[in-house]
């Protein structure tokens, strides 16, 4: 029989025996939630072989700090504090802070990253004429991604590497920015003035007055809307190795600009399957609804494969129990509607179809339980944001996250250009053949 798999776990080591008689004895990691890795990075200078992985499910890119999730129990900690209390107790900047410097801020360390955030929210002005060049068909994340990328023609972040002062400054740019970038960018979508950021606001009302004040009125953010917005950009703060988050570690390991590698990051989060998600749930069910309702039918178009058709925010690569930031979000939903008078019709079919969904043998065998977005759009749309700007509110939530990842892999001597190796399977060598003898 092939003896190609792992087949010891010795105290710390892993033994693995391959097909050509070879055995290696491999170094194994224990995380401080009792995770274990196995450490093949002698794998192939020692055996010759590589490991196959598409997707990532089983592969560790990294050792971090910052955020646990278990899926199977749907927990998730933001540097050891559980993702409910975060949620019920604290403010945006606090669990930025959190995120990116590792510790909750004291009142005086607060303080001073409110007072950074403002003295960054302006951008410079010359970048205004940038949004008049976009087609007024742009997607707000396309705009975004540019836009942050451009700040580094702006904004020096060589520095950004010494994380003592460097990355304080970038960081504080970078949050504050992006709100305003967003904010800009919606304002272009609909052919109003940009509104300025003002510094006595939050973090959140700040941003919503750029979105919803004009000249002629001004905006006194609801507080309802101002706590909606505080959770839902928290429950999206971070979440460990994630596409974008990953995209963001790839792009920084080759040494490329943080405001380079935060634009990719949007880039890869922009993605249906990743937090474009959030935007394509609500299209569906509006879809649904015009349709006549029938949820029945479109969970089994979704179960028919030929069709293409998968429910939107419903599935999750690590959770297989439940998500934790859905269900809090769920219970907001009923919430922040009832707090604002507002009634959804869109809420009750998509509570309608998590029942259905729920109680069906295809989601069930596969573990598909309601994820993030499935239920952040419709708060996002009853405190005023438009649906092609779901994706940017993400964005504005897994800012934080980005930046802490970035910092992480910058302090770590130990990191490396990411480069995944492959199994090649085309053609063994040819000859070049001219042209004229070609069929
Ligand atoms: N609807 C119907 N079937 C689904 C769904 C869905 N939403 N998600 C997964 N499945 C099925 C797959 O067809 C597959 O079935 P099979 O085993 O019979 O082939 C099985 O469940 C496993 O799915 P994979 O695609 O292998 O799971 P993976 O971990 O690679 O993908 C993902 C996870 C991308 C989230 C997937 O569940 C999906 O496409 N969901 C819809 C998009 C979405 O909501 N994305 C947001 C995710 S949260 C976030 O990124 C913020």
């Amino acid at each position: 029989m092939t003896q190609n798999v792992v087949r010891e776990i010795v105290s710390n080591n892993a033994v693995l025996y391959l097909p050509d008689g070879q055995t290696i004895e491999l170094p194994v990691i224990t995380g401080t939630e009792n995770e274990k890795a196995i450490d093949i990075g002698k794998l192939r200078s020692q055996t010759g072989h590589i490991t196959m992985d598409p997707g990532y499910g089983n592969t560790g890119s990294c050792q971090s700090t910052i955020t646990f999730l278990d899926g199977e129990k749907g927990i998730l900690r933001y540097r050891g504090i559980p993702i409910e209390q975060l949620a019920g107790n604290a403010r945006f900047t606090e669990v930025a802070y959190l995120i990116i410097y590792g510790k909750l801020p004291n009142q005086q360390e607060l303080d001073a990253f409110r007072d950074s955030l403002n003295q960054h929210a302006l951008l410079h002005e010359d970048m205004k004429h940038f949004f008049s060049s976009f087609s007024g068909q742009a997607h707000p994340m396309a705009i975004l991604s540019a836009m942050v990328a451009s700040l580094s023609g702006y904004y020096s972040d060589e520095s950004a590497v010494d994380t003592n002062g460097g990355l304080d400054v970038n960081a504080a740019r970078l949050m504050s920015k992006i709100r305003t970038l967003a904010a800009f960018s919606y304002k272009k979508s609909i052919g109003q003035p940009f509104v300025y950021p003002r510094d006595s606001l939050s973090y959140c009302a700040n941003f919503l007055r750029m979105m919803f004040a004009v000249p002629s009125r001004d905006y006194e953010p609801d507080p309802v809307v101002v706590e909606a917005l505080n959770l839902l950009l928290i429950l999206h703060a971070d979440h460990e190795q994630n596409c974008s988050t990953a995209t963001v570690r790839t792009v920084a390991s080759s040494h490329a600009s943080l405001y380079a590698s935060i634009s990719a990051g949007i880039l890869a989060l922009w993605g249906p399957l990743h937090g474009g998600a959030n935007q394509k749930v609500i299209e569906m069910l509006e879809h649904i609804r015009a349709d006549g309702g029938n949820i029945r039918k479109f969970i089994d178009l979704a179960k028919d494969k030929s069709s293409g058709f998968r429910i939107m925010g419903f599935g999750h690569r690590v959770y297989k129990n439940f998500d934790p930031r859905a269900t809090v979000i769920k219970n907001a939903c009923d919430k922040v509607l009832n707090k604002l008078g507002i009634e959804d019709p869109v809420l009750d079919l998509a509570k309608q179809m998590e029942e259905i969904a729920l109680s069906d043998d295809y989601f069930v065998e596969r573990k598909l339980y309601p994820n993030v977005d499935f239920y952040s759009g419709i708060i996002y749309r009853a405190i005023g944001i438009p649906v092609d700007m779901f994706t940017v509110m993400f964005a504005l939530g897994r800012l934080p996250g980005w930046i802490g990842q970035w910092k992480e892999l910058m302090d770590d001597p130990t990191h490396r250009i990411t480069r995944p190796r492959q199994v090649y399977q085309g053609q063994t060598v040819v000859d070049y053949v001219a042209i004229e003898n070609r069929d």
